[in-house]
């Protein structure tokens, strides 16, 4: 059987960010920047990295600038090029010649689920894969096309997954799992046997949680129509996975790489200090200011 490829990214981008309070009152928590550039972006190129053509961004009320930042941005074009500034200039039209964006509204917020089923008409029926910009990963392989190998050998979805110390568990959507042995990628694959959305720690049926990237087949927006809202009283996708499961396999793969929390503010921090250490412009004077702090 030919195994369809994956060409789209779908990106849920309509939450209200209450985490990232009073920040994301007016402005999406999607284009915080992390250093320079807005979460979104990363999640952006990590896709493009990947080899996906298309993206797909499930927007709510209040996100224009997204919209704006991927689009082209005349005025400051001008102002750039009559001040001779051409590596600013590069850089700004680079954005918006990266990759064809299309945008779906989610008029209201009522769960992952919900917000990936938006983008039901757009993605058509094939294979997609679905990335939460507020989970940055930085790693060797991006992390979509790690994921994007176990998807093109099985041709069923697949998530990706990162052990959780047993006190942050109930913040994520858990997976009951056995491992999937001599598959080239170590122990790192399971075949998910169940999964609970934001279970107690005690109900949690093992230490492994679902992060923000998917690949997901198409019949996931069936599943989601018949599934009731769950955690919160929100469409969950982890539901609808857990209804898909009835009659599909699905994997999961314990990514190579580092996953930073940035939709909340300990992990944004971390991510951008870690990021800063890293780039090549700033990184030296940025390590010798940190080591001058006196942190006790
Ligand atoms: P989060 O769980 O981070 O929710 O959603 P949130 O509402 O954005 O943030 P907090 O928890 O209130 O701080 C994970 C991803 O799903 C999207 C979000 O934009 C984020 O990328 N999402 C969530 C939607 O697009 N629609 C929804 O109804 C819910």
């Amino acid at each position: 059987m030919m195994i369809p490829k994956v060409r789209k990214a779908v990106f849920p981008a309509a939450g209200l960010g209450t985490r990232f309070l009073p920040a994301t009152k007016a402005q999406p928590k999607e284009m915080l920047p992390l250093v320079d550039k807005p979460l979104i972006q990363y999640g952006v190129e990590e896709a493009i990295h990947s080899g996906i053509q298309n993206i797909i961004v499930v927007t709510g009320r209040g996100k224009s600038s997204i919209e704006d930042h991927f689009d082209v941005s005349f005025e400051l074009e001008q102002l750039l090029e009559s001040k001779g500034k051409s590596e600013l200039l590069s850089m700004v039209r680079a954005i918006s010649d990266m990759i064809d964006i299309s945008y779906v509204r989610q008029k209201e917020a009522l769960g992952l689920g919900h917000a990936v089923h938006r983008a039901k008409e757009l993605v058509g029926n094939e294979p997609f894969a679905a990335i939460l910009s507020d989970d940055v990963i930085s790693s060797e392989t991006p992390c979509v096309r790690q994921l994007l190998d176990v998807y093109e050998y099985y041709g069923a979805s697949v998530l990706a997954l990162m052990e959780v110390p047993k006190e942050q568990i109930s913040a994520y959507g858990v997976v009951d799992a056995e491992q999937v042995g001599d598959n080239g990628v170590g122990n790192r694959l399971f075949r998910i046997r169940n999964m609970v959305e934001k279970p107690r720690p005690a109900d949690a049926p093992s230490n492994l949680a679902i992060i923000g990237r998917y690949i997901l087949t198409p019949e996931i927006f069936h599943c989601v129509e018949s599934i009731e809202p769950g955690s919160g009283g929100e469409i969950q996708l982890t539901d609808a996975l857990k209804y898909m499961l009835r009659n599909r396999p699905i994997y999961g793969l314990k990514f190579e790489g580092t996953r930073y929390d940035a939709g909340d503010k300990l992990g944004f921090l971390k991510a951008t200090v870690e990021f800063a250490l890293n780039r090549h412009d700033l990184g030296e004077s940025f390590r010798a200011y940190l080591k001058n702090l006196c942190i006790q």
